[in-house]
This record gives structure tokens, C-alpha cells and sequence, in this order.
């Protein structure tokens, strides 16, 4: 657990996964869903949480990292 929180401070939330991405946004296509597009938070930053309010955007400018919502569409 130590080690894990030394990660986060020097590289960001994403230390390896996909790094090679701008942005890591997965999608999941649903049929019943309110509304057409719902983004989930996967930075902890957003003031909306669980949703995303685009908080990654300036985490991912400040620290290098890739991190971006998942993405759940109405198809
Ligand atoms: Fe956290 Fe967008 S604000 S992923």
C-alpha cells in the first residue's frame, strides 16, 4: 500500500495502464439508459463524482497522465 501511494504522487493515478493513450476512455454500449451518454469519473478529481466533470483534463496536464471516463452509451 505504501509503495502504491509513492506511485500516484510521482507519475499520477495511471502509473502503467495503456500509456501509450492520450486519454483512457472505455465505452460500454446499453440499451436502457435516461440519457444518450453518461461519462464516469476514473480520476477521483471530478466535483461531480461519480460523473465526470472534465477534471481529467487539467489532472492529465499537471501530471502527464492519461486518465479519462468511462463512457456508457445508449444504443
Ligand atoms: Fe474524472 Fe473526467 S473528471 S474522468
Amino acid at each position: 500500500k505504501g509503495r502504491r501511494s509513492v506511485l500516484v504522487r510521482a507519475e499520477g493515478i495511471n502509473p502503467e495502464i495503456r500509456k501509450s493513450e492520450e486519454e483512457v476512455v472505455d465505452s460500454v454500449i446499453v440499451t436502457e439508459l435516461s440519457k444518450p451518454l453518461t461519462a464516469y469519473c476514473r480520476c477521483w478529481r471530478s466535483g461531480t463524482f461519480p460523473l465526470c466533470d472534465g477534471s481529467h483534463v487539467k489532472h492529465n496536464k499537471s501530471t502527464g497522465d492519461n486518465v479519462g471516463p468511462l463512457l456508457l452509451k445508449r444504443q
